[in-house]
């Protein structure tokens, strides 16, 4: 690990079972006691999903990840897996959690940002440039503001967003009070993406990873209530049952979970 003050950058080695194929990936952190500055044990399970998956599941697709933190995930994606487009989002209250983001898309030479702080007023677009892969936009659970839903509506072309066809989210279920504003969240883009795209023959999906932190806490209710169905994901399926992932020391000990949320099916 490289540091100059408190800025630290990570070094992720994904490799497949053969180990012919590796995929080296850096990460800046922040050493400071905020959720979004470094990268949770969670963020690397999905990012070996994506990586397992690379040559399958992604390509041609929209990704959004939310709660991204570091995005990792995002990263990786971006990096191996031929997505359309890649948003990154974040607390719109708390821009400075994309600044390590930024950091590390030019650390893997991931080229230009379109980066947007979707204030309300819908005015304040602070950089584009055309032909961007991925996109940093605030998006604060329970709260879709319009200037997110205009920005997401515009044309689906690899310049534009459009509403996302795969959602990610790394260690987003970690404060109970959060549980209904991040599930809202999820349905608004999971239903906004199936009207969107009537047409498509794929279901829009949320793969999101989990630390149990407590027994007590489920959110199979909140599913329900807001009409969404899960399947668990073994994490055996994609080599993620080992304590020591991309030779990052993660997740350790950490209980980690992964499941796949859709719209129930009528
Ligand atoms: C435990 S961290 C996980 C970060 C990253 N996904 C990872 O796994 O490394 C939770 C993330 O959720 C974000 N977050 C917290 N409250 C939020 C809210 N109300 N709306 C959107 N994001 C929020 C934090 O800024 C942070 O990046």
């Amino acid at each position: 690990m490289e540091s100059t003050s408190l800025q630290t950058k990570k070094t992720f080695k994904f490799t497949n079972s053969s180990g012919k194929d590796s995929l080296e990936v850096t990460i800046s952190e922040t050493m400071e006691p905020h959720y979004s500055q470094y990268v949770w044990p969670c963020s690397v399970v999905l990012a070996q999903y994506i990586w397992h998956h690379s040559k399958s599941l992604f390509k041609g697709k929209h990704l959004l990840e939310i709660g991204a933190g570091t995005a990792l995930p995002s990263i990786v994606a971006t990096m191996c897996a031929s997505p359309d487009s890649v948003t990154i989002t974040d607390n719109e209250f708390f821009p400075k959690c994309f600044e390590n983001c930024r950091k590390s898309i030019f650390y893997n030479n991931l080229g230009n940002i379109c980066d947007h702080f979707n204030k309300h007023n819908g005015s304040n677009v602070k950089r584009t440039s055309k032909n961007c892969p991925i996109h940093l936009m605030g998006l604060t659970w329970g709260q879709v503001s319009p200037h997110f839903v205009k920005l997401l509506q515009k044309k689906n072309t690899k310049d534009h967003h459009a509403f996302p066809n795969v959602i990610l989210g790394s260690d987003c279920f970690y404060d109970e009070t959060l549980f209904e504003d991040v599930i809202s969240t999820i349905y608004y883009l999971l239903k906004s993406s199936a009207d969107f795209e009537q047409q498509s023959s794929f279901k829009p999906v949320f793969l999101c990873t989990y630390q149990t932190r407590s027994a007590d806490w489920s959110i199979s209710a909140l599913l329900h209530k807001w009409k969404l169905e899960y399947e668990d994901i073994p994490l055996s399926d994609f080599a993620a049952d080992e304590s020591d992932i991309a030779d990052s020391g993660m997740p350790g000990n950490h209980k980690i979970e992964m499941m796949k949320i859709s719209l129930k099916d009528k």
